[in-house]
């Protein structure tokens, strides 16, 4: 019998680097996709090496307009069929939001946004028609509330979580099971990448391994479980807000955004 396939954005480093293990070790086929194309070939011979799958690695920038397009189409072409769509890609920046750089906030909004939508359009129709498949978007714990000195991506990750949500209702009992992924911090290239070392957060909710959160998200995924909260902290972190206005917990964010001394 053929293997399936997981299609996974990101996977050259952090969560999608650790997802790309855990469905190497279920037997799947994998598409990865990323910009840093050593670090995929290296990620493509060590997986081939220790489990019986084929590895495909695409180089690409999500944040490229069209490039859901150009990914489907290179897939398409060579027939294969994508089982599972892991939108892992993402990335956020640090600072006041009248400071940022306009094209870096595009580019974040592109990837996190616009190209991982395109990628769910495209992919999830073939799977309906084999009632089979799923998707997992990477949301966050910060999809839950506004977050100062990083509001475009929280705000990204708000819109991830709410039109995975939905999408999952929609294609309730169609055979397609939909996670969206909402760890908090987590150790991978995406504090240095955004410039939040040295945030509260980040010291004091001490960030768990990658190779946890991607172990997680699989097995929540596989339950059929709509949002799944990595971690009793930020299960209960989330929990709490319901019950503050919206402007504390926005303070309270800014308060946890702000570099630690
Ligand atoms: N780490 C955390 O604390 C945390 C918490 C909650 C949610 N998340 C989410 O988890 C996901 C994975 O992040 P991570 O923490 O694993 O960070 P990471 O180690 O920096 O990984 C980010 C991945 O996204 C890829 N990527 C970024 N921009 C891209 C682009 N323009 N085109 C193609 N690929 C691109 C990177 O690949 P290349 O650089 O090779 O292109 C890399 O593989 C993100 O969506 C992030 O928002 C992270």
């Amino acid at each position: 019998m053929m293997n399936q396939t997981a299609l996974i954005t990101g996977a050259s480093s952090g969560i999608g680097l650790e997802l790309a293990h855990v469905f190497a070790s279920k037997g799947y086929d994998l598409i990865i996709v990323a910009r840093r194309e050593s670090l995929l070939l290296d990620l493509e011979r060590q997986l081939e090496s220790i489990h019986p799958v084929s590895v495909t690695p695409v180089t690409l920038d999500l944040s490229l307009p069209g490039s859901a397009a150009t990914l489907y189409a290179q897939t398409s072409s060579s027939g294969r069929h994508v089982d599972v769509l892991v939108n892992n890609a993402g990335f956020g920046d640090y600072g006041d939001f009248t400071e940022t750089d306009v094209q870096k906030n595009h580019d974040m909004l592109q990837v996190n946004i616009v190209t991982l939508t395109a990628l769910t359009r495209l992919y999830t129709p073939a799977m309906l028609e084999r009632r089979h498949g799923g998707v997992i978007n990477l949301a966050s714990i910060v999809a839950f509330q506004p977050g100062p000195l990083m509001a475009v991506y929280y705000a990204s990750k708000a819109y991830v979580l709410s039109f995975t949500e939905a999408l999952a209702s929609e294609l309730a009992g169609s055979g397609i099971a939909v996670t969206a992924l909402c760890p908090g911090p987590t150790e991978t290239g995406f504090a240095d990448v955004t410039g939040l070392e040295k945030s509260v957060l980040f010291e004091r909710f001490r960030p768990v391994p990658a190779k946890d959160v991607a172990e997680f998200g699989y097995r929540a995924w596989e339950k059929g479980k709509v949002v799944a909260i990595y971690g009793l902290p930020n299960k209960s972190l989330v929990f709490g807000e319901r019950f503050l206005p919206r402007g504390v917990t926005s303070n309270l964010m800014k308060w946890m955004q702000k570099k630690a001394v």
